[in-house]
């Protein structure tokens, strides 16, 4: 009797891969906690900085704790040298997620510590990472506007110094304070699918460096990362507020996907997109003529997509949808979105894979095979 067949999982759809005391992301409810904190009050009254500490730790860091972590990114986030050439070299006509790829692949080629695999190296080479990947992505923007590197202001928080590094000039808290929050907001997400595929490539005791690349790869594409980007696209294409409902219209109509919608998890509102669209919101009296209108667009955008596929198909707007005008708002440009989520969700990625190594289990599914078996082998003249 044959034997029975197995349950795919397509996409590993509701499956659960580890335990993890991280991340909870409430899809229902449609809450997010990040190692049991509220996204809404991390948001409100964190920095980044102290994010990654709760990430990495598992608790909110005292005082003395922070200062300490602080300092730690601060001397770490200078580029060797030949970092800066390649970038240089590449930046102006490559993707900038394969410039970023590259960098943070090559960046085990400098690091001592590379093949370490204790946990306190593994913490040393994520301050590393969660420092250098921010420096990679402003000198990429750099770079891509023509500019030459500009050394880390060690006076400057996380986030301010990656504007600095990109722009040469120390950032206004109008510019500073979106780059911020997004930093914060993209920080962590559970098993999303970077988070996954760093760990797949961890969990066979590669190094951390092996293990971000992998993420890096997987949070490119437009179904994950790139969202953000392809959504602020769609509103430039659409242009003008009042095309926003045919544009949408004709999409679904050809059964294209609206990004920036939608999500394997939550069924209803994403609670960082609560968070981004009140922000943008409060920015409206003193935003630009650009930002207004793109707001507009996306506030009619959301309310159209709602009304045709909230309630009844669970599609809600997701952190990308709102993020494209806010990056805006802070003269980010639309190719380095992706990149800076990157360069904030590498405190998660981290966090997840020194988490999963304390008790480490290789990764490797099963497939379902549908082919023939027992052929004979046929010699290449009689084929
Ligand atoms: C994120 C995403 C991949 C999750 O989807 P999923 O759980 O794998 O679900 P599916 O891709 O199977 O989609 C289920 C149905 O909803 C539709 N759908 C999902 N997202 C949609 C969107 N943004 N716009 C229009 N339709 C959408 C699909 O076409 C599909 O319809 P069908 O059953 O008639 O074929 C999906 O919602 C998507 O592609 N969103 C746009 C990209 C995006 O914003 N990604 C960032 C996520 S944070």
């Amino acid at each position: 009797m044959a034997d029975e067949a197995p349950i795919v999982h397509k996409g590993l759809d509701s499956v659960y891969v580890t335990e993890s005391s991280i991340c909870k992301v409430d899809g229902t409810e449609g809450k997010l906690y990040y190692r049991g904190y509220p996204i809404e009050e991390i948001a409100e009254n964190s920095s980044y900085e102290e994010v990654a500490y709760l990430l990495i730790y598992g608790k909110l860091p005292k005082r003395n704790e922070l200062d300490s972590f602080i300092a730690q990114l601060k001397a770490e986030r200078d580029l060797p040298q030949g970092i800066i050439e390649m970038i240089a070299s590449n930046a102006a006509k490559a993707d900038p997620m394969d410039v970023l790829r590259t960098a943070v692949s090559s960046l085990s080629l400098y690091d001592n510590e590379a093949a370490d695999s204790s946990k306190e190296a593994n913490i040393r080479k994520t301050i590393r990472l969660i420092s250098k990947m921010s420096s990679i992505v402003a000198t990429i923007g750099r770079y891509r506007n023509g500019g030459g590197y500009v050394s880390p202001d060690a006076k400057l928080s996380h986030s301010e110094n990656f504007l600095y590094m990109l722009n040469g000039a120390k950032p206004a808290p109008e510019q500073h304070k979106p780059v911020e929050m997004m930093f914060i907001l993209q920080a962590e997400h559970s098993s999303n699918a970077s988070t996954f595929s760093t760990l797949v490539t961890g969990s066979t005791l590669s190094d951390l460096y092996s293990a971000v690349t992998s993420g890096i790869g997987t949070l490119k594409g437009p179904l994950h990362g790139g969202a953000d980007e392809e959504a602020l696209r769609m509103m430039y294409t659409i242009g003008d507020p009042s095309n926003t409902e045919n544009y949408i219209n004709e999409a679904l109509a050809g059964k294209k996907r609206i990004m920036g919608f939608g999500h394997r998890v939550y069924k209803t509102y994403d609670p960082r997109a609560r968070v981004i669209k009140g922000y943008l919101l409060s920015l409206q009296s003193n935003s630009s003529e650009e930002v207004r209108r793109l707001t507009e667009i996306a506030l009619r955008g959301e309310k159209l997509m709602i009304e045709k596929l909230g309630q009844s198909h669970g599609i809600w707007p997701n952190v990308d949808f709102f993020a494209g005008p806010v990056y805006v708002s802070a003269g980010i440009k639309v190719e380095l979105f992706t990149p800076l989520f990157a360069a904030s969700r590498i405190s998660g990625w981290c966090a997840h894979m020194l988490e999963y190594w304390s008790d480490n289990k290789l990764i490797r599914p099963l497939e379902q095979y549908t082919g023939q078996i027992g052929l004979k082998y046929v010699p290449i003249d009689k084929r």
